[in-house]
């Protein structure tokens, strides 16, 4: 069972738990979880995936890739150095078995 924590900035959360892997984003889209858009469908794309990624998960996470690079340069709300990833690019249940992340406020 994997879980991803979906935290937003007016402190609600959404709690979305699987049984099968699947990315950050595909997991946020299938629960209709908002202020995920991921409208490529996880191509690398469009960066309406953005997330900000729980400082305790960063160092988890594989590199961040060329394509992915590039699209963090694209995000709607400010990027972080260290935090931001497209959540199309983090898989859960895949030997990552959590993560947190905060969602921006815009993704368009
Ligand atoms: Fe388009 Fe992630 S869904 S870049």
């Amino acid at each position: 069972m994997a879980k991803i924590v979906y935290r937003y900035g007016d402190g609600t959360r959404r709690v979305v738990e699987r049984d099968t892997p699947a990315s950050v984003m595909r997991a946020a889209v299938e629960a209709g979880v908002p202020g995920i858009v991921g409208e490529c469908g996880g191509q690398t794309m469009c960066a309406t995936c953005h997330v900000y990624v729980d400082d305790g998960y960063v160092d988890r996470l594989p590199a961040v890739g060329d394509d992915e690079e590039e699209m963090l340069e694209c995000t709607a709300a400010p990027r972080d150095a260290a935090r931001s990833r497209l959540s199309c690019q983090i898989v859960v249940g895949a030997g990552l078995d959590e993560i947190e992340v905060d969602v921006p406020d815009t993704q368009i």
